[in-house]
């Protein structure tokens, strides 16, 4: 189908941006409300492409006009669709809050969690790279997962929401990509250090830390790659940004270089209201790093 495929969900983003959070019980009075493309699958997709990538996307939209917008934003973007189901329940939704540039999300799968894959040797035909998040049942996550591993066919794991992840699921994954919050979690789950995971797993989990760029562990030694300064706006999808420029990156170079790139594009995307608005095309990203 193509080289890069996304299994994972695609929603609306509802944003609020306010100066605090309310109290349970309180009313507050928000600044702005926008709703904007969203779906942590859907944006990783996004980022590849933007990128230069070949990319097929997989998974469900509602038979409503959520997801004949989400169906035209792909379209839009030239991102493959043959493999996403319209389904019986509503389109994905995420309602965001954003506060001082970071954001707060509450996510509802909605037709994300009808996603049914029952040919995987179509869907994942010419496959080199697939990224997987965890907004889809994790059942169908391990399914993939174990296929992948099978066929030889480079996985990235982004292990949100985290309270989905398992230590299956890091067994079989080539790469995952946490945010430092998720990474404390997982540590966690699989009840061990911080360090001694990111030691025991060289170039296998890369930590967002936000402003701060990435870090992860190469020859027994710590590397950190600082994000470029900009002025945030929006964080939400910079991760995600990460991911996608990642996938796409690292069937061209290094890991070492798709690192760099997915760093520099995480950071211009933020500079944007809105997880997909501010992700760069690759002419972009070159222009402004030269
Ligand atoms: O990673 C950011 C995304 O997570 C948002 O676009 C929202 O859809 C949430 O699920």
């Amino acid at each position: 189908m193509s080289k890069i495929v996304v299994l994972g969900s695609c929603s609306i983003d509802y944003v609020v941006e306010t100066k605090r959070q309310p109290q349970t019980g309180e009313t507050i009075e928000g600044t702005a409300f926008q709703k904007y493309f969203g779906g942590k699958g859907a944006n990783q997709a996004v980022a590849a492409k933007r990128f230069g990538g070949d990319v097929a996307f997989v998974g469900a939209v509602g038979k409503d006009e959520a997801g004949k917008q989400v169906l035209a934003n792909f379209k839009n973007e030239e991102i493959k669709t043959s493999f996403v189901q319209e389904v019986d329940a509503a389109t994905g939704a995420a309602v965001i809050t954003i506060m001082d540039s970071d954001n707060s999300i509450i996510y509802v799968p909605g037709a994300n969690h009808q996603i049914d894959i029952a040919n995987f040797s179509t869907v994942f035909e010419g496959a080199e790279v697939v990224l997987l998040q965890l907004e889809i049942h994790k059942e169908i996550i391990m399914q993939v997962l174990t296929y992948c591993e099978r066929k030889g066919i480079t996985t990235i794991l982004d292990p949100a929401p985290s309270e989905f992840f398992s230590a299956e699921m890091f067994e079989k994954a080539n790469y995952i990509t946490p945010n430092e919050m998720e990474f404390s979690e997982i540590a966690m789950k699989l009840g061990i250090k911080e360090k001694e995971l990111l030691a025991q797993n060289p170039q296998k989990i890369i930590i967002s830390k936000g402003a701060k760029g990435v870090s992860y562990v190469d020859n027994g030694i710590e590397v950190n790659v600082p994000a470029e300064k900009v002025e945030a706006v929006d964080s939400t999808g910079a991760g995600d940004t990460f991911t996608g420029v990642f996938a796409a990156m690292l069937l061209e170079g290094s890991f070492d270089q798709a690192v760099k790139w997915a760093v520099k594009a995480s950071a211009i995307s933020v500079k944007a209201k809105g997880a997909q608005t501010g992700m760069p095309t690759r002419m972009l990203l070159e222009s402004a790093f030269k």
